[in-house]
């Protein structure tokens, strides 16, 4: 390799595609998309401050919760990226209640479907701490040119086919995978390129890191508790006690853990008996994500990508990151559920 040789992310797709001599490029054409709306939102969240960004809008999602305006932002502008690269037949977003259907002026819809959450850690947003995107892409089932269904987005996490994330950090990132492996690029803005920074990311079997948001303590299951003070315990061995690391924006959590190892958790609580994460555009990219870089994900007792999806926003109990502290935690859920715990109480008396 030249000494000054970049790879940029067009060139990585590029040559990717040319592995494959039947590919006509739609799949390529719509990650260039991607790359187009990420490098939008970060000029954006890299503004804010200076211009009308920050703040409420006023309104609420379909979850309840207070939209952001660049929440609204990214949402819209993702929108019409992913619309007009023609190559998705449907769309699926945290801000809207249900999918958005897209086809051309001749009625032509392509054969891929598109979820995100498009500003994910919306709460930091006001206070200049890292932000992402999460997005995960399918194959729809239904026939090409016909309407996009439920059916298209309601399908196991081990049938995507690429999935990633955009950490606007200190650096802006992209980081994604097509099942190969997981490649990591950075924005450098002085060329507006993302380029190849990470190659094959993969993550430590043994982390040092615990991050979950401890203000909870008192709701969560006996494993997740018992799991906290074996992460604080003394042990040489071990390294313990591990160290407490927790932002608040799942994308800066993950990614962190990623590279340090460790282990992310937003566990099921007795008032939010499914956890706070949402299946479909949070838990699954991210679970694929981290099984490629040699990590795992599971719900507390099955791995998140074979959960069947029932509905659009369902939420999931969480568990990511380093093979081996999730397998723990795994243990010590399944340990005291059966002492007492009981399938958490039965689900917290289907939230009483
Ligand atoms: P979003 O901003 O997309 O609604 O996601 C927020 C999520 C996630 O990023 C983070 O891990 C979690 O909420 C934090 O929740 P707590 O404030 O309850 O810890
Ligand atoms: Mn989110
Ligand atoms: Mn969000």
């Amino acid at each position: 390799m030249n000494k000054f040789e970049v790879t940029s992310l067009s060139e990585y797709i590029l040559r990717n595609q040319m592995k494959i001599p039947q590919s006509r490029g739609g799949f390529s054409h719509l990650l260039h998309h991607v790359s187009t709306a990420a490098r939008i939102v970060n000029r954006e969240v890299n503004k804010a401050g200076l211009v009308d960004i920050l703040g409420e809008m006023g309104s609420t999602n379909i979850q309840g919760e207070d939209q952001k305006k660049l929440d609204i932002f990214a949402n819209e502008h993702f929108i019409d990226a992913i619309r007009g690269c023609g190559e998705v037949c449907a769309i699926a977003s945290e801000e809207n209640e249900s999918f958005i259907f897209f086809e051309d002026e001749m009625g032509r819809n392509g054969k891929y479907v598109f979820l995100m959450d498009p500003l994910d850690g919306s709460s930091n947003i006001d206070v200049n701490v890292s932000i992402g995107t999460i997005f995960s892409i399918y194959r729809r089932v239904t026939p090409v040119g016909e309407k996009a269904t439920m059916e298209d987005f309601l399908q196991p996490g081990t049938a995507q086919l690429a999935a990633g994330y955009v950490l606007y950090g200190s650096s802006t990132m992209l980081v994604y995978t097509t099942g190969n492996g997981v490649n990591g690029f950075t924005l450098d803005p002085s060329i507006g390129e993302f380029c190849l920074s990470h190659r094959k990311i993969k993550t430590p079997e043994d982390g040092k890191l615990y991050s979950i948001n401890e203000g909870n303590y008192k709701k969560f299951p006996k494993g997740v508790k018992k799991y906290i003070k074996y992460c604080q315990e003394r042990d040489e061995e071990t390294n313990r006690p591990y160290s407490s690391r927790y932002i608040g924006s799942l994308v800066a959590d993950f990614h962190r853990n990623l590279l340090k190892g460790g282990i992310f958790i937003y566990p099921e609580t007795e008032t939010a008996p499914n956890g706070k994460l949402r299946l479909l555009y949070e838990c699954n990219p991210i679970a694929f994500l981290a099984e490629q870089a040699g990590g795992s994900a599971s719900n507390g007792e099955k791995r998140i990508m074979e959960i069947k999806p029932t509905s659009l926003h369902e939420r999931t109990p969480f568990y990511t990151g380093s093979k081996n502290m999730v397998r723990k935690v795994d243990a010590f859920l399944e340990e005291f559920d059966l002492k007492s715990d009981k399938k958490f109480n039965s689900r917290c008396a289907s939230v009483k």
